[in-house]
């Protein structure tokens, strides 16, 4: 396959093929399931590298490859963010308390094309502002996504976020963006979870990217531990995200990791 073939905006984002769409829900389909199945696993006591070691093993499984081991030195099949970890966890040893919130990140690649989808999850009893934190983040990436038809610009997906993330006094992370993605894992343009509308490139038919807000309830500074990966809020106020890959149709979008049984939000399903 030609990576170099097919258009790129003067932005420097590429325009995939009608056909491409398939191997993209595919790829996002794939993501989808696996974080729909990990569900039943997230329950107090359960470490975070257990349940990473499921998600490694269902990845190959179905036929996929993870996208994440090797990525720059990145050891896991997933990333996992309990509470005041914005984004980038590692899994490892400690274990699942009740009550804890956790965002799962998965990114597959499948037959050449990139999934990559996070969801939040919840261990036991939910407390009220976690409750609150998830449902605005979830609503701000759907409200985001409402945004996404050729003509409008990324600045009116960033700008419906913010304005809705903000509106419930809650603040928009500003250190970490969507993503172009399809043969590979982050191409052009950054997709910024804030900004002013009509600002940005405009969005065209066959744009493939992910929006993937991260909303904290304290302030939006975030620092990344001696770890070199995971972020945190410099507060350590909660953090929630949710993360669909889509693409540009002639009249709006597609996402393509939708789930399959209905799991996106923790209490659904
Ligand atoms: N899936 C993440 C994203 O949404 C990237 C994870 S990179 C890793 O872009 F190396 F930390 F896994
Ligand atoms: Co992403
Ligand atoms: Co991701």
């Amino acid at each position: 396959m030609d990576d170099t073939s097919g258009r790129v905006t003067k932005d420097g984002i590429r325009i995939y093929e009608a056909a491409d769409f398939e191997g993209m829900q595919a790829a996002g389909h794939c993501a989808a399931r696996i974080l729909d199945e990990v569900a039943e696993l997230v329950v107090p006591g359960v470490t975070t590298e257990a349940l990473d070691d499921f998600i490694r093993n269902r990845v190959t499984e179905l036929g996929a490859v993870s996208a994440t081991i090797g990525y720059r030195g990145y050891q896991h099949a997933s990333c996992i963010s309990v509470n005041h970890v914005v984004c980038h966890g590692i899994p490892g040893p400690k274990t699942v308390k009740d009550g804890d919130i956790l965002n799962i990140d998965v990114t597959v690649i499948l037959d050449g094309w990139y999934g990559d989808t996070s969801r939040m999850y919840v261990a036991g009893n939910l407390s009220r502002k976690a409750e609150r934190l998830i449902e605005v983040t979830h609503d701000a990436l759907m409200l985001g996504i409402e945004q996404v038809r050729p003509g409008n610009t990324f600045g009116d997906i960033g700008h419906a976020i913010q304005k809705y993330a903000e509106g419930h006094r809650m603040s928009v992370v500003r250190d970490f963006c969507g993503h172009g993605l399809g043969r590979q894992f982050h191409e052009p343009p950054n997709v910024l979870h804030y900004g002013r509308a009509g600002s940005g490139p405009v969005l065209e038919e066959g744009m493939f990217f992910t929006i993937e807000p991260m909303i904290n309830l304290g302030r939006p500074e975030t620092k990344v531990l001696a770890d070199d990966w995971t972020a945190v809020t410099r507060d350590k106020s909660l953090s929630a995200q949710f993360e669909h890959s889509i693409g540009v149709t002639a009249d709006g979008c597609e996402i393509f990791t939708l789930s399959p049984t209905n799991r996106f939000h923790p209490t659904w399903g």
